[in-house]
């Protein structure tokens, strides 16, 4: 499948995406023809260097030995400042130039560091992306968006620098282990809700193919969540407004994440976040009951939390709520479902529901309905 975005803004531009395995032995004339005469620099996950690098050589991707690969101990903990740094003195000992372009392989934070190292290596070189985790196919490598953590807080430095291609293959997933796939599964779901409900009736008809990994399925669900996410940033690049919605269930999830000092995996945390968000809906009779009940029966059958754990109040939740809301500007903006497939940007949170919400929902077992 091949999948064009169009950015506008001050300077129009393309990015594109190109799903399916069989491109494998391509992907190296895919990027002369995208990057020109550019030489490209390859930064890869050095996990998935161990697991792939030496299928990677036989597609014709370059080997260590040809001095345009290098590897990065990818993990949340290396997203900061220093490494990029480190990564960039690579380079520039290498030898790239303003003429180079860099290959990201790997999962969202090689994605998002290698894509701000992009965005700002000799002020700026075009970049291309190969993500290899559910989470980066179906969410992080689409849209631009990339950055560094700080010990205050995550993604705070970054810029939007659009990839010039995206090109993902479900083959990469076979080796990915099932709590990142779970992880990933959380994106998935979340999007379906957002924009999708084929794609969410399609979550609920093929658990199986999807849970086996089946090439197909995967492609189907990947191919479906990068179209609604395409969709949304071309409409609305750098976050002005209609981009708020990819944060559905993020509210909450962010809070706890940040609570649980990271523990609360970001999958798991936008799990606990999607319910919050739809059980506040139907208290304020936007979402029906029965769509709650699906929401919840599909995170649970992929083994993701529907509870928050009692060790998180309610107050220190939404405290960290309103910290959030101090950084974004004003005015906090909650995503709210509306049905599986639509939900609407709502700036003015009844804290109170919330709250109510948040206590319903601590404990360990499946939420009444
Ligand atoms: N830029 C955006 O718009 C955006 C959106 C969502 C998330 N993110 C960022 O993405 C990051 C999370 O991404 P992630 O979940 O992909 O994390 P990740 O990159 O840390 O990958 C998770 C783990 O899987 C391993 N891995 C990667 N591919 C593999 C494969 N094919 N087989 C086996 N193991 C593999 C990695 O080495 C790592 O240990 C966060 O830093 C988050 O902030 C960015
Ligand atoms: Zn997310």
């Amino acid at each position: 499948m091949k999948l064009e975005i169009s950015l506008k803004g001050e300077a129009p531009r393309k990015s594109e995406v190109l799903i399916g395995e069989g491109l494998a032995g391509d992907v190296p004339r895919v990027i002369r023809t995208s990057l020109g005469r550019r030489t490209p620099y390859w930064i890869w996950d050095r996990n998935v260097w161990a697991l792939w690098g030496e299928q990677a050589e036989k597609w014709g991707w370059p080997a260590p030995s040809s001095g345009r690969v290098v590897l990065f101990e990818a993990s949340e903990s290396n997203k900061r400042l220093y490494r990029l740094e480190e990564l960039a003195r690579q380079l520039a000992i290498a030898g790239a130039d303003r003429q180079s372009a860099l290959v990201a392989v790997g999962g969202g934070v090689t994605g998002d560091v290698v894509g701000f190292l992009a965005s700002i290596y000799m002020r700026g070189i075009p970049h291309f992306q190969v993500p290899t985790t559910l989470l980066a196919q179906v969410d992080s490598s689409i849209g631009g968006k990339t950055g560094v953590d700080l010990p205050e807080g995550k993604n705070l430095l970054g810029t939007f620098h659009q990839p010039r291609c995206i090109w993902m293959s479900p083959a990469f997933l076979e080796t990915l282990p099932d709590v990142e796939f779970r992880q990933g599964m959380a994106e998935v779901i979340k999007t379906a809700m957002i924009g999708n409900e084929v794609l969410w009736k399609y979550i609920e008809s093929h658990a199986a193919e999807i849970r086996s990994r089946k090439s197909e399925a995967l492609q189907w669900i990947i191919s479906a969540c990068c179209t609604v996410k395409a969709k949304i940033v071309e409409a609305d690049e750098k976050e002005g407004g209609l981009r708020r919605v990819l944060n559905l269930g993020h509210t909450v999830g962010h809070a706890l994440e940040r609570l649980s000092d990271y523990e609360i995996r970001h999958g798991d945390a936008v799990a606990m976040g999607l319910v919050a968000a739809s059980r506040l809906a139907v208290k304020l009779n936007m979402f029906k009951q029965a769509d709650l009940d699906r929401v919840v029966d599909v995170l649970m059958a992929w083994e993701l939390p529907v509870r928050i754990p009692g060790a998180f109040s309610p107050e220190d939740i939404l405290e960290a709520l309103r910290t959030d809301k101090k950084r974004a500007g004003d005015t906090l903006h909650f995503i709210l479902p509306v049905r599986i497939g639509e939900v609407v940007d709502s700036s003015d949170l009844d804290f109170g529901k919330l709250k109510e919400v948040l206590a319903s929902l601590r404990g360990e077992s499946k939420p009444d309905s």
